[in-house]
């Protein structure tokens, strides 16, 4: 039973919220001290619904729990999974992204040398363990193998497939240094049916960081193509400047699961009650 201790509540009688804190202050957010919730006695049938609850394990088992309960998630299935795993939202813009490739069986070194060039970026289809760079870049064939044997035992990886991405230089921020992949200047942005809805400085937790607003022209127009290709309605777009100056994507995601980073929680849920 997923479900357990959820508060559901329509957000300024506009859009329903099932909200349960996950205990990561950059993820959790207090609906009820700054909006009007309202909290029926019954509950609709049909409504669509955000849920903030974290990242389900099994978002299909969580979809039809909420529809047992008279509510559509705003993400069906499929757009779950279009947004959140690489291999599937990859071939749709995979002219925005570096270069990837993901396997079915952990690959060994050779395979991966076959297609990519050192340094090389290791991850799951999902995310990476914690940003932990030990185990996101290899910079020879040493490390690329060390990451492949600890790939298989790492709680976090070893259910997903592994993804090689080509490493691209992008454009360092000056923070402290840490076990950490080390902070770039990378940008979240959230679009809500296909409109943009908040977007901030990805790094937030770590160091403060703006760009200029043609930056922000350019790298907004890359991530509205890639709304557009992946037509999912509630995403996450996070972008990164490369040391050529390019924008690129570096991941999308299912925003029902994305913590806030430097985006305004509050100015966020009014531009979707606006939206709406
Ligand atoms: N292909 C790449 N080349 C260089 N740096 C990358 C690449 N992919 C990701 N990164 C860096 O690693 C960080 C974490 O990677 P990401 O794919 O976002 O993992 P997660 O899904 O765990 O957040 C990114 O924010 C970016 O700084
Ligand atoms: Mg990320």
């Amino acid at each position: 039973m997923e479900l357990k201790n959820l508060d559901v509540f329509k957000l300024e009688d506009e859009v329903w919220i099932a909200n349960r804190a996950i205990g990561i202050p950059a993820y959790d957010f207090k609906f009820e001290n700054l909006f009007a919730c309202r909290r029926p006695y019954e509950l609709p049938k049909g409504e669509q619904l955000i849920c903030r609850i974290g990242a389900p394990d099994d978002y299909s088992a969580v979809y039809s729990e909420f529809l047992d309960i008279g509510f559509q998630l705003i993400n069906n299935v499929q757009e779950h999974d279009r947004a959140s795993q690489l291999h599937e939202w990859y071939p749709l813009i995979k002219q925005y992204t570096p270069k990837s490739m993901w396997y079915e069986e952990i690959p060994n070194v050779k395979e991966v040398e076959e297609e990519f060039d050192y340094p090389v970026f290791i991850k799951g289809t999902r995310q990476t363990a914690k940003h932990d760079k030990s185990l996101c870049v290899a910079h020879n064939r040493q490390e690329c193998e060390e990451i492949l044997k600890r790939y298989k035992s790492n709680p976090i990886l070893h259910w997903q497939k592994l993804v090689c991405r080509e490493f691209v230089p992008l454009q360092p921020v000056e923070a402290p240094q840490t076990y950490k992949v080390s902070p770039s200047f990378e940008f979240r942005s959230f679009w809500y049916r296909q409109e943009l809805v908040g977007v901030g400085h990805y790094w937030s937790e770590f160091v403060e960081y703006d760009w200029s607003p043609e930056q922000k022209v350019e790298a907004l127009n890359v991530a509205r193509k890639v709304v557009e290709s992946i037509k999912v309605p509630f995403v996450a777009i996070d972008l990164a400047l490369t040391q050529d100056n390019r924008w690129i994507v570096i991941e999308c995601n299912d925003a029902q699961e994305s913590g806030y980073a430097g985006v305004s929680p509050i100015q966020l849920w009014k531009n979707i009650i606006q939206c709406n």
